[in-house]
């Protein structure tokens, strides 16, 4: 008999994430799991959703609620209010969440006060900044599930520190859960589909880029985009290396950030920005898109999770523009480091990721088959 699961996506990085688990299910567990894929639609856009379904040959979601975007209490509160209907109706024999979005967030709720396990992947990482409202998800998801499964030894450790117990014996609860150290589903996917894009991805043509000569940025997170001293101190930042230094700026803009640039940056600084020929602002692209950008790319500046990571797989240093990150593994490696929106901070770390060339990638992140490994966990403890 089947085990039924059902997979809440909602968020970019998610519908990515769950293209492991997939993959796997379908080449290696077709025969003991299904899985019943809800789009919540937090993101909706064809770049920021459709686009991933085709070339990661993700399952096509059954059921897209197709909540959009709205203000953190509605947006998740309409989530919620349908996932609990899709989870009264379908009786799953768990669900799996990821992250730390508010799908993820939605996803915990309903299923938690209907008793059915959550299973969550990418468990145990913080910020200790519980201003963003990414750490919120994350706590209140971890503290609600079943089966618990980090990608790093610093998720698992926080979990313990949080009062998780190693020695828990299944049969789980969500009163005596299951944490697991299994390594990164993101690592199984950039290993996997670092090959196909290598195959059909002509992007670094198309943008007339030279391998190895450009940066790859990218910028989405809130506490950047709404405040305008951050927004600008980055910009001013990218307008600094792109004019003195002569560097080409690739930046596959997020619609947040799209909308920010107009409504929250200086006119001139925005117009600076537009007409500076160094710095390339591009629609967001597909997974394999850029995974090209990523390991053609010389160095890699971001605020996203994903992204940090992704830097480090493909062996490239890494600006990090937060106060903090989930990731220490990276920093503690030398090969990224934290300069918020500091503008010498920034600078800094340009200059020496510039000129040096001796940086190390230890393997962190797992053997390429974490979703493997949770998928063989599922069967033996739910
Ligand atoms: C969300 C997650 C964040 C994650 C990011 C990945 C939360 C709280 N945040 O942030 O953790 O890193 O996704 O990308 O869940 N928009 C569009 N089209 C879209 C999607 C969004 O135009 O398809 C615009 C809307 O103006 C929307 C804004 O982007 O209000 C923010 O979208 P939202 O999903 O609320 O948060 P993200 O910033 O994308
Ligand atoms: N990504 C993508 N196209 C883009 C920008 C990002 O496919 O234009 C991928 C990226 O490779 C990574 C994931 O989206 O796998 C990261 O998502 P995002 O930065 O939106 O969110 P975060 O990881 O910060 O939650």
């Amino acid at each position: 008999i089947l085990m039924k699961i059902i997979t809440i996506i909602g968020a970019r990085p998610q519908i990515i994430k769950a293209a492991a688990l997939s993959r796997a299910i379908s080449t290696s567990f077709s025969n003991e799991i299904t899985e019943l894929i809800v789009h919540t639609g937090q993101h909706y856009d064809q770049n920021m959703s459709e686009v991933f379904f085709d070339e990661l040959r993700i399952p096509k979601p059954t059921i897209n609620l197709n909540i959009g975007s709205g203000s953190h209490g509605k947006q998740t509160a309409l989530m919620i209010e349908e996932i609990e209907k899709i989870l009264v109706k379908e009786q799953p024999k768990a669900l799996v969440v990821y992250g730390d979005t508010n799908s993820t967030l939605a996803g915990t709720i309903a299923a938690s006060k209907i008793h059915i396990p959550i299973i969550h992947i990418e468990a145990g990482l913080r910020s200790f900044n519980k201003r963003m409202p990414e750490e919120i998800n994350r706590i209140m998801c971890d503290h609600a599930s079943t089966l618990l499964f980090s990608p790093t030894k610093s998720g698992y450790q926080n979990l313990i520190n949080e009062g998780f117990k190693e020695q828990n014996k299944s049969p789980f609860t969500s009163d005596r859960p299951g944490i697991y150290h299994c390594g990164d589903v993101m690592y199984d996917n950039s290993l996997y589909f670092s090959e196909l894009s290598a195959k059909t991805s002509t992007l670094i043509e198309d943008l007339d880029l030279t391998k190895n000569k450009f940066i790859l940025a990218t910028v989405h997170r809130n506490d950047n985009t709404d405040v305008k001293e951050n927004l600008t101190a980055i910009f001013e930042s990218f307008i600094n290396i792109a004019k003195n230094h002569n560097e080409t700026i690739v930046l596959p803009l997020h619609p947040r950030t799209e909308k920010m640039l107009i409504s929250v940056l200086a006119n001139d600084l925005y117009k600076e920005v537009l007409s500076n020929p160094n710095i390339k602002i591009i629609e967001p692209v597909s997974f394999l898109d850029m995974i090209a950008l990523e390991m053609h790319s010389k160095m890699i500046i971001t605020d996203s999770g994903g992204v940090q990571k992704e830097a480090f797989f493909f062996k490239k240093p890494c600006i990090i523009l937060r106060e903090e990150t989930e990731w220490v593994e990276l920093v503690e490696c030398r090969s990224a480091k934290i300069v918020g929106t500091n503008k010498s901070f920034f600078i800094e770390a340009y200059l020496e990721f510039k000129n040096n060339s001796s940086l190390k990638f230890p393997k962190l992140f797992g053997d390429g088959k974490a979703a493997e490994f949770i998928c063989k966990q599922l069967l033996k403890s739910i």
